[in-house]
This record gives C-alpha cells, sequence and structure tokens, in this order.
C-alpha cells in the first residue's frame, strides 16, 4: 500500500448575492423531487456519474453500487438532509437510449446557516447540455427555501470540469485541503 495525496478545494457561494432560480430543464428531461423510494435510483446515478472519475479513487465507494447506496442511506439519515435541495434528473427522451434518471445532487444543511451541495453528478451521455448546472441551482434554490445563507462544497482539484462549473456559477475557492488516499501499489 502507498498513500496518495489528492489536492481538494473548499468552494463557497454566498447565497444572497447570486440569488439562484430553477433554471429551465431542457426538454427532454424532468426533475424529480426526492422520495425515500427513489434512494435506489439516486445510488445507481450516482454511480454511473462517478464510477470512471478522479472521485472514484478519492472516494473508493463512489466507484461501485453498493457503496453507492451505503452513501445515500447516510445521507438521507443526517440530521440536516433537506429534501428541497435533493434531486434526482431523468431522461424521458425518445433517443435510442430511452427513459434513464441521469444525474444526482443532494442537500444537507450544515452549521451556521452552510448548505453543503453533495455528489453532483451527471452520467457521461448527458454531460455538456448544461445538465450539471440545472442540477445545482435546483439544490442552491431548495437552501434558500430553506433559509441559508451560504452553500459550500469540496472538489478534487483535478476535476477541471466541475471547478470550471462551480466557478461559473460565482462559488470561489476559500480553501485547500490534501485527503491521503491509500492505493495498492502493482
Ligand atoms: C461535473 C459534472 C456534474 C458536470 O455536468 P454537465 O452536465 O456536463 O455540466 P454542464 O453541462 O452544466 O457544464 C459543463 C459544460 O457544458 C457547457 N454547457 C452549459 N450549458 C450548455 C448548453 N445549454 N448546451 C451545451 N453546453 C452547455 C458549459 O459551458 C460547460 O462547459 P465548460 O466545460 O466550458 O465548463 C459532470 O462532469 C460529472 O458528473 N462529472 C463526474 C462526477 C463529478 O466529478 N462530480 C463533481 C463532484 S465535486
Amino acid at each position: 500500500m502507498a498513500l496518495t495525496y489528492f489536492k481538494r478545494f473548499r468552494m463557497e457561494l454566498d447565497l444572497a448575492a447570486c440569488e439562484p432560480v430553477r433554471s429551465p430543464v431542457p426538454e427532454a428531461y424532468r426533475m424529480v423531487p426526492w422520495d425515500p423510494s427513489l434512494i435506489r435510483f439516486h445510488a445507481e446515478a450516482k454511480y454511473r456519474s462517478f464510477r470512471s472519475e478522479i472521485d472514484a479513487n478519492v472516494f473508493p465507494c463512489l466507484g461501485n453500487l453498493p457503496g453507492c447506496l451505503r452513501l445515500m442511506d447516510e445521507i438521507r439519515q443526517r440530521d440536516g438532509f433537506l429534501p428541497e435541495a435533493t434531486w434526482l434528473l431523468e431522461y424521458i427522451g425518445t433517443g435510442h437510449r430511452g427513459r434513464e434518471f441521469c444525474g444526482t445532487v443532494q442537500g444537507v444543511s450544515a452549521d451556521r446557516g452552510y448548505g453543503s451541495i453533495q455528489n453532483l453528478g451527471v452520467t457521461p451521455h448527458h454531460r455538456g447540455q448544461g445538465l450539471g448546472t440545472v442540477l445545482m441551482d435546483w439544490a442552491l434554490s431548495g437552501f434558500q427555501s430553506a433559509g441559508l445563507h451560504r452553500a459550500y462544497l469540496e472538489v478534487t482539484a483535478r476535476n477541471r470540469a466541475a471547478v470550471r462549473l462551480y466557478e461559473r456559477m460565482g462559488f470561489t475557492r476559500v480553501r485547500t485541503s490534501y485527503k491521503a488516499v491509500e492505493v495498492v501499489c502493482t
């Protein structure tokens, strides 16, 4: 075993300054509000979004379905879990892929009026159409409905697509940290 250090940014957004609104959802998609019966679909969308990405190395549970199910269960049982900031994205178009759940985000209320964004993910075939931005907008607007003032998230520095998306939405880097992960040497 060897230790690898992944650089991570904490990013924050002042919700009062940006006034997130629920941006329109592209025609072939629909946003599905949280319901406990959907936990498996959230976990599957999370798994298919993260399994081939850098964060599956940083957080190995993201690289397998049982791990994503456990994570979803742990998130929804937290005291601050916010159903209104938790969304599943469904593709309802008639393309060859058919109907499927293709994006997920969860929101949790933390201390001092902060909302924490958990595991924003869009599955690979559906990326680059603004859907990650839509999911984030809807989660942020859920934070506002819950009376929260600031949003924060943690992102791996090498995850350029995610860092760009967050910066485009107005998040700024407030802290850098390093997460140590044990990797098997081959
Ligand atoms: C990060 C992630 C959620 C982004 O999802 P996405 O749906 O591709 O996000 P968006 O489409 O909103 O933004 C991505 C790009 O599409 C572009 N875009 C935005 N709206 C668009 C539209 N209507 N049409 C076409 N392109 C659009 C954006 O400009 C952006 O371009 P950029 O690469 O220059 O920033 C996705 O890559 C993902 O799931 N990654 C793996 C999981 C992960 O790492 N999550 C983050 C954990 S912190």
